[in-house]
């Protein structure tokens, strides 16, 4: 279906969990994560209904995200019935990985199609400081398992951090020279735990250019996307750049997202939410509640003018 800018709205971002197993300091506090009451998270049978739904309004592409997916219980089972949904007909996961090499084979049986990887350092003790204690070569054994089902292509997200893993750029586009890897630069966005970090860690992925002038851009953009793409030449796996602030996204966003607690969120940038459980209470049915949904999607996102309010959910409870 169309937005009434005209959009088209093919793709529903869902996170499934607050919960994480990691603790990455621009995402998550230390401590003081309220466990939400079992009742408030959906259902693996609402998220599913809420899918069929959305089918029947023209979504064919799912994501689904956390906090961390497969802390989810029953999630490979909800993956299963996703995409046993007529008219879906890509499904992802976003995943820190840690947990890949368990679900990898039992996901792909489901009918996953491909895997992001959050991975911020390669480098053991760096990975540690930044997901507050995450081993970084589970996450290897993660890749490594979901390059074995062929839950490609695989794209690496790699979030950058001035001061701290902007010496590793080169590290991360080597891993795209023999494989058919993406790695995605995103900038660090000033929100949540890293609203109130120094401005020095608000690094502009330019420097991924500025640094490796070799990288050529690669015309054919995946529209819907929002990393723009390049790559080495000869390497077989690409390089993104992301840019979710200054990008002129708004124009191509294609995509509506839903929380853990049953809220539908029109755009990342705006507290407006539409809360499933409420309206339909009210006897709404899912369909118009959708639409409605898709119906009031901002136009943009305000965060570079004098309108906008500060998002009041953290990260981990939108899943990116
Ligand atoms: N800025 C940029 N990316 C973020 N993510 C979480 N918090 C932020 C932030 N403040 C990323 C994670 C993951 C994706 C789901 O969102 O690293 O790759
Ligand atoms: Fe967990 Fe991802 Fe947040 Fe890290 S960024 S704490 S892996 S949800």
């Amino acid at each position: 279906m169309f937005d009434k800018q005209g959009r088209k709205i093919n793709y529903i971002r869902i996170s499934v969990t607050d919960l994480c197993n990691l603790r990455c300091r621009y995402c998550m506090p230390e401590e003081g994560i309220f466990k939400k009451n079992h009742q408030d998270i959906l259902r693996i049978e609402e998220i599913e209904e809420i899918v069929r739904v959305g089918a029947k309004l023209g979504i064919n592409k799912v994501r689904i995200t956390g906090g961390e997916p497969l802390v989810r219980k029953g999630i490979v089972k909800l993956v299963e019935k996703i995409s046993d949904i007529d008219g879906i007909n890509d499904i992802a996961l976003t995943t820190n990985g840690t947990l890949l090499k368990k679900y990898a084979r039992d996901l792909k049986e489901a009918g996953l199609k491909r895997v992001n990887i959050s991975i911020d350092s390669l480098n053991k003790n760096k990975y540690e400081a930044v997901t507050r204690g995450g081993d970084l070569q589970r996450v290897l054994e993660g890749i490594e398992a979901a390059k074995k089902e062929g839950l490609t292509p695989i794209k690496l997200n790699v979030v950058l951090i001035g001061g701290f893993n902007d010496d590793e750029i080169g590290d991360f586009i080597k891993l795209t020279i023999d494989d058919e890897i993406d790695v995605r630069f995103i900038e660090l966005m000033p929100i949540g735990q890293a609203s109130t970090w120094a401005k020095e860690r608000f690094t502009p992925n330019t420097i991924v250019l500025e640094k490796y002038p070799k990288l050529v851009p690669i015309c054919k953009e995946d529209k819907g996307s929002p990393a723009k793409y390049y790559r080495l030449p000869k390497a077989k796996g690409r390089i993104g750049l992301i840019n979710p602030i200054s990008s002129h996204f708004c124009r191509n966003c294609n995509r509506i997202r839903v929380t853990s607690d049953g809220k539908i969120k029109p755009c990342l940038h705006s507290n407006l939410e539409i809360d499933i459980r409420e309206f339909r209470k009210l006897e709404m049915n899912l369909f118009d509640i959708f639409k409605n949904a898709i119906e009031s999607k901002p136009r943009k996102h305000n965060i570079n003018n004098h309108e906008y309010e500060p998002i009041i959910r953290e990260m981990y409870q939108i899943g990116g």
